[in-house]
Protein backbone atom coordinates (compact mmCIF):
# COMPACT_ATOMS: atom_id res chain seq x y z
CA UNK A 1 0.00 0.00 0.00
CA UNK A 2 0.98 3.73 -0.25
CA UNK A 3 3.38 5.01 1.93
CA UNK A 4 0.63 7.41 3.22
CA UNK A 5 -1.33 4.57 5.22
CA UNK A 6 1.20 3.67 7.30
CA UNK A 7 2.52 7.21 7.71
CA UNK A 8 -1.00 7.68 8.86
CA UNK A 9 -1.07 4.70 11.29
CA UNK A 10 2.03 5.79 12.84
CA UNK A 11 0.34 9.06 13.00
CA UNK A 12 -2.91 7.63 14.97
CA UNK A 13 -0.32 5.75 17.73
CA UNK A 14 2.02 8.73 18.11
CA UNK A 15 -1.35 10.95 18.52
CA UNK A 16 -2.93 8.73 20.92
CA UNK A 17 -0.03 6.64 22.71
CA UNK A 18 2.77 8.87 22.23
CA UNK A 19 6.42 8.16 20.46
CA UNK A 20 7.66 5.52 22.23
CA UNK A 21 4.70 3.30 22.11
CA UNK A 22 5.23 3.70 18.36
CA UNK A 23 8.64 2.97 18.59
CA UNK A 24 7.98 -0.28 20.21
CA UNK A 25 5.28 -1.35 17.65
CA UNK A 26 7.90 -0.40 15.05
CA UNK A 27 10.57 -2.75 16.51
CA UNK A 28 8.06 -5.63 16.98
CA UNK A 29 6.99 -5.06 13.82
CA UNK A 30 10.88 -5.99 12.41
CA UNK A 31 10.13 -2.00 10.39
CA UNK A 32 13.11 -0.06 10.29
CA UNK A 33 12.20 2.70 8.22
CA UNK A 34 12.10 6.34 9.87
CA UNK A 35 9.26 7.41 8.14
CA UNK A 36 7.29 6.12 5.40
CA UNK A 37 7.22 8.13 1.63
CA UNK A 38 3.26 9.11 0.81
CA UNK A 39 3.98 8.91 -2.73
CA UNK A 40 5.82 5.40 -2.72
CA UNK A 41 4.26 1.95 -2.87
CA UNK A 42 5.13 -0.47 0.08
CA UNK A 43 4.42 -4.23 0.29
CA UNK A 44 1.22 -4.67 1.89
CA UNK A 45 2.52 -7.19 3.87
CA UNK A 46 4.43 -4.31 6.09
CA UNK A 47 1.25 -2.92 6.72
CA UNK A 48 -0.22 -5.88 7.86
CA UNK A 49 2.38 -6.36 10.29
CA UNK A 50 1.99 -2.71 11.74
CA UNK A 51 -1.38 -3.71 12.82
CA UNK A 52 -0.15 -7.02 14.02
CA UNK A 53 2.48 -5.46 16.46
CA UNK A 54 0.37 -2.73 17.59
CA UNK A 55 -2.65 -5.20 18.62
CA UNK A 56 0.03 -7.09 20.57
CA UNK A 57 1.63 -3.50 22.04
CA UNK A 58 -1.60 -2.05 22.89
CA UNK A 59 -3.47 -5.32 24.35
CA UNK A 60 -6.42 -4.86 21.92
CA UNK A 61 -7.51 -7.16 19.08
CA UNK A 62 -6.62 -5.94 15.25
CA UNK A 63 -10.08 -5.18 14.25
CA UNK A 64 -10.46 -2.64 17.19
CA UNK A 65 -7.42 -0.89 15.86
CA UNK A 66 -8.53 -1.14 12.38
CA UNK A 67 -11.65 0.22 13.02
CA UNK A 68 -10.10 3.41 15.13
CA UNK A 69 -7.32 3.24 11.94
CA UNK A 70 -10.63 4.06 9.66
CA UNK A 71 -11.83 6.54 11.80
CA UNK A 72 -8.58 8.28 11.87
CA UNK A 73 -7.97 8.27 8.14
CA UNK A 74 -11.84 9.81 7.20
CA UNK A 75 -11.51 12.55 9.99
CA UNK A 76 -7.66 13.00 10.30
CA UNK A 77 -5.93 11.87 7.26
CA UNK A 78 -8.23 12.49 4.82
CA UNK A 79 -9.56 15.57 5.94
CA UNK A 80 -6.42 17.16 6.57
CA UNK A 81 -4.83 16.31 3.58
CA UNK A 82 -7.34 15.46 0.89
CA UNK A 83 -9.91 17.58 1.76
CA UNK A 84 -10.62 19.03 -1.79
CA UNK A 85 -11.39 15.22 -2.78
CA UNK A 86 -13.30 14.29 0.11
CA UNK A 87 -15.53 17.62 -0.79
CA UNK A 88 -16.05 15.66 -3.73
CA UNK A 89 -17.17 12.82 -2.58
CA UNK A 90 -20.85 14.94 -1.59
CA UNK A 91 -22.61 16.92 0.43
CA UNK A 92 -24.65 14.17 2.56
CA UNK A 93 -23.69 10.68 3.73
CA UNK A 94 -25.98 9.01 1.36
CA UNK A 95 -24.32 10.91 -1.63
CA UNK A 96 -20.73 10.24 -0.76
CA UNK A 97 -21.56 6.26 -0.33
CA UNK A 98 -23.55 6.65 -3.49
CA UNK A 99 -20.61 8.13 -5.11
CA UNK A 100 -18.21 5.67 -3.00
CA UNK A 101 -17.78 3.36 -6.04
CA UNK A 102 -15.80 5.79 -7.97
CA UNK A 103 -14.13 7.65 -5.33
CA UNK A 104 -10.54 5.87 -5.86
CA UNK A 105 -11.00 6.48 -9.55
CA UNK A 106 -9.84 10.35 -8.93
CA UNK A 107 -7.14 8.81 -5.96
CA UNK A 108 -5.35 6.65 -8.54
CA UNK A 109 -5.04 10.32 -10.78
CA UNK A 110 -2.61 10.73 -7.76
CA UNK A 111 -1.65 7.48 -7.00
CA UNK A 112 -1.58 5.23 -10.02
CA UNK A 113 -0.65 2.28 -8.25
CA UNK A 114 -3.14 2.21 -6.34
CA UNK A 115 -5.09 -1.24 -5.41
CA UNK A 116 -8.29 0.08 -4.69
CA UNK A 117 -11.48 -1.44 -2.91
CA UNK A 118 -14.29 -1.89 -4.84
CA UNK A 119 -17.73 -1.02 -3.67
CA UNK A 120 -21.15 -1.36 -4.80
CA UNK A 121 -24.16 0.60 -3.25
CA UNK A 122 -27.58 -0.66 -3.24
CA UNK A 123 -30.47 2.31 -2.53
CA UNK A 124 -32.78 1.12 0.56
CA UNK A 125 -34.85 4.64 0.94
CA UNK A 126 -33.40 8.07 1.75
CA UNK A 127 -31.44 7.45 4.51
CA UNK A 128 -30.73 3.60 4.13
CA UNK A 129 -28.75 1.84 2.28
CA UNK A 130 -26.67 -1.91 1.26
CA UNK A 131 -23.13 -1.78 0.36
CA UNK A 132 -20.64 -3.96 -0.83
CA UNK A 133 -17.36 -4.15 -0.28
CA UNK A 134 -14.68 -6.30 -2.56
CA UNK A 135 -11.49 -6.22 -2.30
CA UNK A 136 -8.08 -8.26 -3.31
CA UNK A 137 -6.69 -8.25 0.28
CA UNK A 138 -8.39 -10.10 3.18
CA UNK A 139 -8.95 -8.81 7.30
CA UNK A 140 -9.61 -5.35 6.07
CA UNK A 141 -13.69 -5.08 7.02
CA UNK A 142 -13.17 -3.88 10.29
CA UNK A 143 -11.33 -1.16 8.71
CA UNK A 144 -14.49 -0.67 6.69
CA UNK A 145 -16.66 -0.21 9.66
CA UNK A 146 -14.24 2.34 10.58
CA UNK A 147 -14.42 4.50 7.88
CA UNK A 148 -18.29 4.55 7.95
CA UNK A 149 -18.60 5.44 11.43
CA UNK A 150 -15.78 8.44 10.28
CA UNK A 151 -18.21 9.49 7.92
CA UNK A 152 -21.35 9.45 9.67
CA UNK A 153 -18.96 11.95 12.12
CA UNK A 154 -17.64 14.36 9.33
CA UNK A 155 -21.42 14.69 7.98
CA UNK A 156 -22.69 14.55 11.88
CA UNK A 157 -25.01 12.26 11.68
CA UNK A 158 -25.71 8.94 13.83
CA UNK A 159 -24.78 5.95 11.51
CA UNK A 160 -26.40 2.30 12.29
CA UNK A 161 -24.42 -1.24 10.90
CA UNK A 162 -25.03 -4.19 10.44
CA UNK A 163 -22.00 -6.42 8.90
CA UNK A 164 -24.74 -8.88 7.12
CA UNK A 165 -22.23 -10.57 5.03
CA UNK A 166 -18.84 -11.48 6.20
CA UNK A 167 -16.17 -13.02 3.59
CA UNK A 168 -14.73 -14.74 6.89
CA UNK A 169 -17.62 -16.36 7.28
CA UNK A 170 -17.30 -18.03 3.77
CA UNK A 171 -19.59 -15.17 2.00
CA UNK A 172 -18.34 -14.03 -0.98
CA UNK A 173 -17.40 -10.52 -0.49
CA UNK A 174 -18.44 -8.35 2.62
CA UNK A 175 -21.93 -6.93 2.90
CA UNK A 176 -23.00 -3.81 5.29
CA UNK A 177 -26.65 -2.71 5.94
CA UNK A 178 -26.19 1.35 6.37
CA UNK A 179 -28.46 3.59 8.38
CA UNK A 180 -28.73 7.10 9.37
CA UNK A 181 -30.87 9.57 11.31
CA UNK A 182 -30.00 13.25 11.40
CA UNK A 183 -29.63 13.07 14.91
CA UNK A 184 -26.15 14.56 16.19
CA UNK A 185 -23.96 11.77 17.24
C1 LIG B 1 -9.16 11.39 -0.10
C2 LIG B 1 -9.38 10.35 0.58
C3 LIG B 1 -8.78 8.99 0.33
C4 LIG B 1 -7.56 8.65 -0.20
C5 LIG B 1 -6.44 9.59 -0.63
C6 LIG B 1 -7.51 7.19 -0.21
C7 LIG B 1 -6.42 6.46 -0.61
C8 LIG B 1 -6.25 5.11 -0.36
C9 LIG B 1 -4.99 4.40 -0.42
C10 LIG B 1 -3.65 5.00 -0.82
C11 LIG B 1 -5.23 3.12 -0.08
C12 LIG B 1 -4.22 1.96 0.00
C13 LIG B 1 -4.33 1.09 -1.22
C14 LIG B 1 -3.07 1.07 -2.05
O1 LIG B 1 -2.11 1.82 -1.76
O2 LIG B 1 -3.03 0.28 -3.02
C15 LIG B 1 -6.64 3.03 0.22
C16 LIG B 1 -7.26 1.89 0.61
C17 LIG B 1 -8.56 1.81 0.99
N1 LIG B 1 -9.50 2.80 0.95
FE1 LIG B 1 -9.16 4.72 0.42
N2 LIG B 1 -8.70 6.69 0.24
C18 LIG B 1 -9.49 7.74 0.59
C19 LIG B 1 -10.75 7.68 1.13
C20 LIG B 1 -11.45 6.53 1.35
C21 LIG B 1 -12.81 6.48 1.82
C22 LIG B 1 -13.70 7.69 2.15
C23 LIG B 1 -13.12 5.17 1.90
C24 LIG B 1 -14.43 4.59 2.33
C25 LIG B 1 -15.21 4.20 2.88
C26 LIG B 1 -11.96 4.38 1.53
C27 LIG B 1 -11.87 3.01 1.55
C28 LIG B 1 -10.68 2.31 1.42
C29 LIG B 1 -10.50 0.90 1.79
C30 LIG B 1 -11.55 -0.03 2.36
C31 LIG B 1 -9.16 0.59 1.53
C32 LIG B 1 -8.44 -0.74 1.81
C33 LIG B 1 -7.96 -1.39 0.59
C34 LIG B 1 -8.68 -2.66 0.24
O3 LIG B 1 -9.78 -2.90 0.76
O4 LIG B 1 -8.12 -3.42 -0.58
N3 LIG B 1 -10.97 5.24 1.19
N4 LIG B 1 -7.24 4.24 0.02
Amino acid sequence: MYGMVNSAIMDLIVATHGEETWQRVKFKAGVEEEIFISNDAYPDELTYRLVGAASEVLAQPADVILIQFGRWWVLDTALKNYGHLMKFGGRTLGEFLKNLPNFHTRVVMMFPKLQPPMFECIDLGPMELRLHYRSHRRGLSAFVIGLLEGLGKMFEVRVTLTHEERLDDGADHDVFHVSWSEAKT
